[in-house]
């Protein structure tokens, strides 16, 4: 459920018309909804109730500080991928002791920023990372707490790119060699083991890989504990898929996971972390944009848009399907039309659907992306010297740009010209 529906004829953001937010930043832009973030983190906290539990969000999916203060407020940790993210996660005001970290490739850079800064725990994803972490630590003369990422070798069922736990990903020990890696973990200085970490992938519409790989880490756990290493903490990783259609898609509810999060691992007496991203963040947010030419083409007809692939990519990266509906709420039964949905790049792959059937829209009408919170503004770039776009905020009746559309004054700044030019 989300919180953007259709309100006296217009596509409303809980209590705010689309219209309004449009005439004032203008379009393209990115709107969340604090109602429907709320929402989702509390489905997260209410499954996992009562176990001990730390539901960190993974800020990579949205990482607008103003997002992560709504989230810290009510208790959420972060799941951090990155030393920018830390101190984007730092910026919202959430404790160190609320942030993991994770990510194959921390850099001895990135463990400083984080030891010095206060962390929860580093997921350590091979054995040179953590023999990096000892030293760090060590010169710091602190002690890193840490889990270690194994990779089950479960298949995800999800898409190749964004699958994590098959023995052929980067992700994670193999779960065989994990017994020799913790004992070289009790043996460095500067660490001390306090869990184990998981996830196998992103956007998975079915519990059955998740079961499987918690099973495995239960027995891990017990394994573990019996070689003397002391477990109290199970970080579960993130990846509960989300619908991206309004028709027959029904992905798992949060609700059904947390009920096998207990039925798997519950009576280890451990600490549950988990880390969603996109649950919490896809259906909280829209991409709202205006057609710019209706274009009759060969046999098919084409609506340009002022959004394009550099402002949402999940479509020509993923081949990933985004719900795309008129802002202004068509009548009942109207006729429909079908179109290619494309943006202005100079490619063939700025195309966001193909034969998409939309009731008639025209030159300034406003279309909105849904499921477009997640992995949308993220993963924006400046291709084609197109600004990234501004992110809005809805709170009930009132709305904040939490970022700014950039001037291209300030985007042409950047570049600098040597002194041999
Ligand atoms: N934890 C770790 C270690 C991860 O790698 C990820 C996502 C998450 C948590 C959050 O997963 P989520 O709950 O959001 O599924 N750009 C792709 C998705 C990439 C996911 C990467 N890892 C997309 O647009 O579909």
């Amino acid at each position: 459920m989300d919180h953007f529906l259709y309100k006296n004829g217009t596509l409303h953001a809980e209590d705010v018309a689309l219209t309004e937010i449009a005439a004032q930043v203008g379009t393209p832009f990115y709107v969340y909804s604090t109602a429907t973030l709320t929402r989702h983190y509390r489905l997260f906290t209410e499954a996992l109730s009562p176990l001990p539990h730390l539901v960190c969000f993974a800020i990579k999916s949205l990482s607008n500080v103003a997002v992560l203060k709504t989230l810290g407020n009510l208790g959420a940790g972060m799941d951090v991928v990155s030393g920018g993210e830390y101190l984007r996660a730092k910026a919202a005001g959430v404790p160190g002791d609320r942030i993991v970290f994770s990510g194959v490739g921390k850099t001895r850079e990135e463990m400083r920023l984080a030891l010095t800064g206060g962390i929860r725990q580093f997921n350590v994803e091979s054995e040179p990372e953590m023999r990096a972490l000892s030293e760090i630590a060590t010169s710091l003369g602190v002690t890193a707490p840490i889990a270690v990422r194994v990779n089950p070798d479960v298949d995800a069922k999800t898409h190749e790119k964004i699958a994590t736990g098959k023995k052929e990903n980067k992700f994670g020990i193999p779960i065989a060699r994990a017994s020799q890696v913790y004992a070289e973990a009790a043996r460095l200085p500067g660490l001390q083991v306090v869990g184990i970490d998981v996830h196998i992938g992103s956007q998975l519409t079915e519990l059955e890989p998740f079961e499987q790989a918690y099973l495995k880490i239960a027995d891990l756990t017990r394994r573990l504990r019996s070689e003397g290493h002391t477990i109290t903490r199970l970080d579960l990783g993130g990846g509960l898929g989300i619908p991206y259609t309004r028709s027959n898609e029904a992905p798992p509810l949060p609700t059904d996971y947390g009920a096998l999060i207990k039925r798997t691992v519950g009576d280890l007496g451990c600490e549950v972390e988990i880390e969603p991203g996109r649950l919490i963040s896809g259906n909280a947010g829209l991409l709202v944009a205006s057609v710019i030419y209706v274009k009759n083409g060969e046999g098919r007809d084409f609506l340009i848009l002022d959004a394009a692939m550099n402002d949402l990519v999940r479509p020509s990266m993923y081949g990933a399907h985004h719900d795309i509906v008129p802002v202004m709420e068509p009548p009942v039964a109207a006729p429909t039309q079908e179109f290619d949905i494309v943006g202005p790049v100079c490619e063939t792959g700025d195309t966001f659907a193909k034969g998409r059937d939309l009731p008639l829209v025209a030159e300034g009408d406003l279309v909105a992306f849904r499921s477009a919170g997640a992995y949308g503004a993220v993963m924006a770039s400046e291709y084609n010297t197109r600004p990234l776009i501004p992110e809005v905020l809805v709170n009930g009746d009132h709305f904040a740009v939490i970022r700014a559309r950039p001037s291209f004054d300030e985007i042409l700044k950047r570049d600098t010209i040597p002194s041999w030019l």
